[in-house]
């Protein structure tokens, strides 16, 4: 008996710390949100969140408002889906609301790179050099060159001239523009030998599309990967692909190549005078080629479907593009050189802005996450306060907030190329909430601290492609009546969506 008490005593112990860690005994308090911790202890709502991020948050915002906190997978997030609110979390400083923290632990696990001190300054330091202001110049014209490179390499060798090419919408566009930016970014094959340029450009593209391939095997998984839920097949399948593109993005092969981008040399650079072991650097270009080829093909997919899905938006955008081609002094003519387009041509394109503007409203879906390092007070734009603890997170998630909110885009699911433009062709940024204007009515970047510092870059790759798709090509639908499928939910929260099946056109080059 007198062993019995100290046992019984220690499992009666361990059993409530245990439902201690499974959150079993959080309370709502005071000034806080409503609290919904779901059914399944610990777990919360993390099968739901997860199968579909965009319908499970409408339910919540139904039954609770506009600030609730969930439980998730252990932890507790509060979500704002108030987009006038948004404001106090997307400003607030980082000793209160913190982003790297769970970008640490994230990339860690899909990229297997562990961060070190001063990450994000070394990042936000080359972004802002070389994917801003008179770096974009120098990106955009790698772009082009690139662009060309894989798509124009037949344009008066006489062999394709008037050959129709079928191919899947999604995977053309998401192959073309993956391997350009790739190039633009990561460097081309030196010339070498008699063949010289020639062969090193064929070098690029054949090689380019083997690096496709092996990507958007991972890119599959990447869902899975970033919840943890893998299979043990698609573990070992991921960890293939990560060495994988370690060892082909490393810092040795890379700089073979001539043409890296400064924003990649740059990189290597201030990591390397900040001590990071080389094996990490590679695992970091890595993470930069997720982060910089995983949204912008999908993006030019949507684009394209978009317009090609809506006569009137296609012909006014066509118009455009021959515009500035007309303006520049270019023409497109059997024979004749191909065309550039220069970042300042990209400047005058206030319809493709809206078109590219209004794709991205309608398929990019961010969450913004922040950790919260202390206990604060958040301010609604009702005026309402409410007490978010120190150690949960707070969320976002701009895509029904806002992007989707008739009161703010009416028909919110429909295609309207103009929805950015205001009457007299300038660019639309008025947009009201009960009366109030908002300052965040489309986030497809992010905001604050880590809004995507490659969007600028991004916007022109898409310009980009668009453009030379509507001079070069003639482009249309192997069945014009089929719909636009649907959004896969299972990418909620990583940026593009994308769809979940691909739709079948036939291109082929006028000249
Ligand atoms: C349509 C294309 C793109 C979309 C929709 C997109 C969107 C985003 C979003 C939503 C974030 C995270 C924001 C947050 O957590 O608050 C992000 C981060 C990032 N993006 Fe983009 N992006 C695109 C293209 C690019 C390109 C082309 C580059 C580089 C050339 C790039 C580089 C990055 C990097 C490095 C980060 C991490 C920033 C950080 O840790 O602070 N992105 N992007």
């Amino acid at each position: 008996m007198a062993l019995i008490l100290p046992i019984l005593l220690a499992v009666l112990a361990s059993v409530l710390g245990g439902l201690y860690m499974l959150g079993m005994f959080r309370k709502r308090r005071p000034n806080e949100p409503p609290l919904d911790k779901g059914t399944i202890p610990w777990l919360g709502y993390a099968l739901e969140f997860r199968n579909n991020t965009a319908a499970f948050l409408q339910r919540m915002q139904k039954k609770h408002g506009d600030i609730f906190t969930v439980q998730i997978a252990g932890y507790y997030f509060t979500f704002v889906t108030d987009p006038l609110s948004f404001g106090p979390i997307v400003r607030e400083a980082r000793t209160k609301l913190d982003f790297e923290q769970f970008a640490a632990e994230l990339v860690a696990r899909v990229f297997g790179y562990h961060s070190g001190t001063n990450d994000h300054k070394m990042l936000e330091k080359a972004s802002t050099k070389h994917l801003m202001g008179d770096g974009l110049v120098v990106m955009t014209q790698a772009m082009m060159d690139n662009l060309q490179n894989l798509m124009l390499h037949n344009v008066g060798a006489g062999n394709s001239e008037g050959k129709w090419h079928q191919d899947g919408l999604f995977r053309y566009s998401y192959n073309i523009v993956f391997r350009a930016g790739y190039l633009a970014l990561f460097g081309n094959e030196p010339p070498k030998g008699k063949e010289g340029l020639e062969a090193a450009k064929k070098h690029d593209r054949d090689h380019s599309d083997e690096l496709y391939d092996e990507f958007r095997k991972y890119d599959k998984l990447f869902p899975r990967l970033a919840y943890a839920v893998l299979t043990p097949k698609g573990k070992m399948e991921a960890e293939r692909l990560k060495r994988l593109f370690w060892n082909m993005l490393s810092i040795k092969r890379t700089l073979q190549k001539e043409n890296i981008s400064g924003w990649v040399t740059d990189q290597f650079q201030y990591r390397a005078e900040n001590g990071m072991p080389e094996h990490m650097q590679d695992r970091f270009m890595f993470l930069l080629l997720w982060a910089s080829q995983g949204n912008t093909g999908p993006a030019c997919f949507w684009l394209l479907l978009y317009l090609m899905k809506d006569p009137e938006a296609m012909q006014a955008v066509s118009e455009e593009v021959q515009r500035v081609l007309k303006e520049t002094g270019q023409e497109v003519k059997p024979g004749g050189p191909l065309i550039n387009l220069t970042r300042d041509m990209l400047l005058k394109t206030p319809i493709l802005d809206s078109a590219v503007e209004e794709s991205l409203r309608l398929t990019a879906a961010p969450v913004l996450v922040r950790a919260v390092k202390e206990n604060l007070n958040l301010k609604m734009a009702n005026g309402k306060e409410y007490a978010i603890r120190k150690g949960d997170r707070v969320g976002l998630f701009p895509y029904t907030a806002v992007q989707m909110d008739p009161e703010v885009h009416p028909e919110p699911e429909k295609f309207k190329y103009n929805r950015f433009l205001n009457e007299d062709g300038s660019k639309k940024t008025e947009f009201y909430k009960n009366g109030k204007r908002l300052k965040y009515f489309t986030m497809p970047w992010g905001a604050g601290t880590t809004i995507c510092p490659g969007r600028f870059f991004a916007v022109n790759e898409l310009k980009q492609f668009v453009f030379l798709m509507l001079t070069y090509f003639e482009f249309e639908l192997v069945n014009p009546n089929e719909e636009i499928p649907p959004i896969d939910p299972n990418r909620w929260g990583f940026g593009t969506m994308q769809p979940t099946k691909d739709i079948q056109f036939r291109y082929r080059l006028r000249y």
